[in-house]
């Protein structure tokens, strides 16, 4: 980073000019009162609807945050892309794809629908992330037990942030479970329909994507995840190769068309970067070979989506061309 500086190298050559208008933007986007927290469990329904912070880290490792960027939050869907990236790392696209779609569903992230090959549309989607899971359970390193698999995958999550500590909030995952009628009925049509890879454990892999939604984290974190992705699988801040290029693009190329719920091609249209919202109020969002960002305000608008972070996106790139297209 040092040695960046001193060549005049940086990817953001002004950096500190680029913060002051994010932070102008944040500012804006504070004042959006609009939405509700999620309630289907009742500690999401406990949190403080105020909440309000982004972060930014580059692919060179430059870091920028306002707001509550330190307080922890459950990553809920955002870690569906993070799984889905693991499963292709370790199984590959072919092996991955023989079991999960690539096609936005056009229907809510939980509908009980699937494609017409009989498989879940996309990983990003609550079918489709379950199958990730049972994919990561059954098919990479089989041999571990569940409690060996949760550790596998928190520490490729973590290396993804740059090595900073996960946490895991139980209260969250117990009632996670206790609400997940629906996404039991999802993985028991997935399973009359043989989506599973052969001896996949059912219950264990339940279990297993209500752990993932249940990983702990921060905006300030995340915004470290997002980087990594923005820089082909490479953490900017250990320089450590966690996932492959090819896996990187695949992930990106489905959170661009499918990350954002049935608001995705309207915001691929409007905003045009990769980004994964979930119902904690988080947003991934990526801007390939410049940055990562996260942004986390707990209020959803009625697609699911942070009222605040989707504003933030929608005007950063009313002020930069970060718009892929
Ligand atoms: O499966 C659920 O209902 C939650 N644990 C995750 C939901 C979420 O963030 C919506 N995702 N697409």
């Amino acid at each position: 980073l040092i040695s960046r500086a001193f060549r005049h190298q940086f990817i953001i050559p002004e950096f500190e000019t680029f913060s002051k208008e994010i932070e102008e933007i944040y500012w804006k986007c504070k004042s959006n009162t609009e939405g509700k927290v999620a309630s289907y469990i009742p500690q999401l329904a406990r949190t403080n609807p105020d909440y309000w912070g982004v972060s930014i880290c580059t692919v060179d490792g430059q870091r920028f945050s306002l707001g509550d960027v330190n307080v922890p939050f459950t990553l809920q869907s955002c870690s569906k892309p993070l799984t889905y990236a693991i499963a292709l790392d370790q199984l590959g696209e072919d092996v991955v794809h023989h079991y999960v779609g690539q096609e936005p569903s056009g229907r809510n992230f939980n509908e009980l629908i699937l494609d017409y090959n009989k498989k879940p549309h996309n990983p990003m989607i609550n079918a489709g992330a379950i199958l990730v899971c049972a994919l990561l359970k059954t098919l990479v390193k089989p041999e571990m037990t569940l409690a060996e698999k949760f550790d596998f995958t928190m520490n490729y999550f973590e290396r993804l942030a740059g090595g900073e500590d996960l946490g895991f909030n139980n209260a969250i995952f117990l009632s996670e479970r206790e609400a997940a009628d629906r996404n039991y009925a999802l993985g028991f049509y997935m399973r009359e329909h043989k989506c599973y890879p052969e001896k996949t454990s059912f219950r264990e892999c339940m279990d297993f994507y209500f752990q993932c939604c249940s990983m702990e984290t921060s905006c300030d974190i995340v915004s470290v995840m997002a980087a990594t992705l923005a820089n082909g699988g490479i953490c900017p801040l250990t320089e450590e190769k966690v996932l492959g290029p090819e896996s990187v693009r695949n992930v990106l190329s489905l959170m661009h068309s499918c990350g954002m719920y049935d608001y995705s091609g309207q915001f691929a249209f409007k905003v045009g970067l990769p980004a994964k919202s979930g119902v904690c109020g988080g947003l991934l969002v990526v801007i390939p070979n410049v940055m990562g960002i996260c942004t986390w305000s707990p209020s959803l608008d009625a697609l699911g989506n942070s009222c605040r972070g989707v504003q933030f996106c929608e005007e950063l790139v009313k002020k930069f061309n970060f718009h892929r297209y």
